[in-house]
């Protein structure tokens, strides 16, 4: 489903080039959910904006669905770090704002998507009357109503409280195995990666390139953080980080 093939990503020319990922392939498959993983400042942004078609790499190929990734794509949704809502707009007005943007969907609102979310009760509210899980829970929201079939996520959770965490993360594994989207994951948190990723790529120092793959074959399953092979897999993610 994604085709990542050499992909090499640059900031700037000549002298002044900034070398962010370098030779990156991977393959992920329909309704896979892969966590990207690396130390800060190394390049895992720049490889999800090349994937969500924000980025142009320097080389390499992106495919989506066998057709090349040239810009971003509806079929593709994106959530960032905040929660991207606009302040002065409710809730059901900016969980609506992707479906606004996009001609292909002229009657659709985010209406169910909130209810199924738990937001039902707060749809007229405005952002700064919400918690920073309801935030979240609203950039959610947004991200689903357009049915995408690549669900493509940067640090989504970072600066949460713990427990708000989890709780989302739980959110996400159920949505993910309701939805079939393909889930990929950039976190710089081992127990985020290990609890959504099917597959953990941990990234190099910049400019991001493959160190490992670790595979986690038991993700997904009932109170997988209380396992062993949870425990297993994030020590493992934690020797590959440091070697
Ligand atoms: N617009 C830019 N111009 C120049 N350098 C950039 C730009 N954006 C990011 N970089 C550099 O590219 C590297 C990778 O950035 P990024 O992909 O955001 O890393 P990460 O998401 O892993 O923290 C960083 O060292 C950063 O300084
Ligand atoms: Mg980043």
């Amino acid at each position: 489903m994604i085709c990542v093939r050499d992909v090499t990503v640059d900031y700037g020319r000549g002298a002044n080039v900034v070398r962010a990922v370098e030779d990156v392939s991977l393959d992920i498959g329909r309704g896979e959910s892969l966590a990207l993983i690396g130390p800060s400042g190394c390049g895992k942004t720049s490889l999800l904006f090349a994937m969500a078609g924000l980025h142009r790499a320097v080389s390499g190929t992106i495919e989506i669905d066998e057709l090349p990734v040239q810009g971003p794509r509806k079929e593709v949704a994106l959530i960032l770090q905040n929660a991207g809502l606009l302040p002065w707009k409710t809730v059901l007005q900016n969980a609506n704002l992707s479906l606004l943007l996009n001609k292909d969907y002229p009657n659709k609102t985010a209406d169910a998507v909130l209810e199924n979310l738990g937001l039902g009760s707060v749809k007229s509210r405005f952002p700064a009357e919400l918690s920073e899980g309801m935030k979240r829970r609203v950039g959610i929201a947004r991200a689903l109503s357009t049915s995408p079939s690549v669900m493509l996520m940067d640090e989504p959770l970072a600066s949460l409280d713990t427990l708000t965490k989890e709780r989302i993360q739980d959110l996400f594994l159920e949505l993910w195995k309701q939805h079939e989207f393909c889930l990929v994951l950039v976190t710089h948190d081992i127990e985020e990666a290990a609890f959504l990723g099917q597959r953990v790529v941990v990234l190099t120092e910049r400019p991001a390139r493959i160190k490992t793959i670790v595979s986690n074959p038991h993700m997904g399953e009932l109170d997988y953080r209380r396992t062993e092979s949870f425990m297993t897999i994030v020590g493992q993610l934690r020797k590959a980080l440091e070697e």
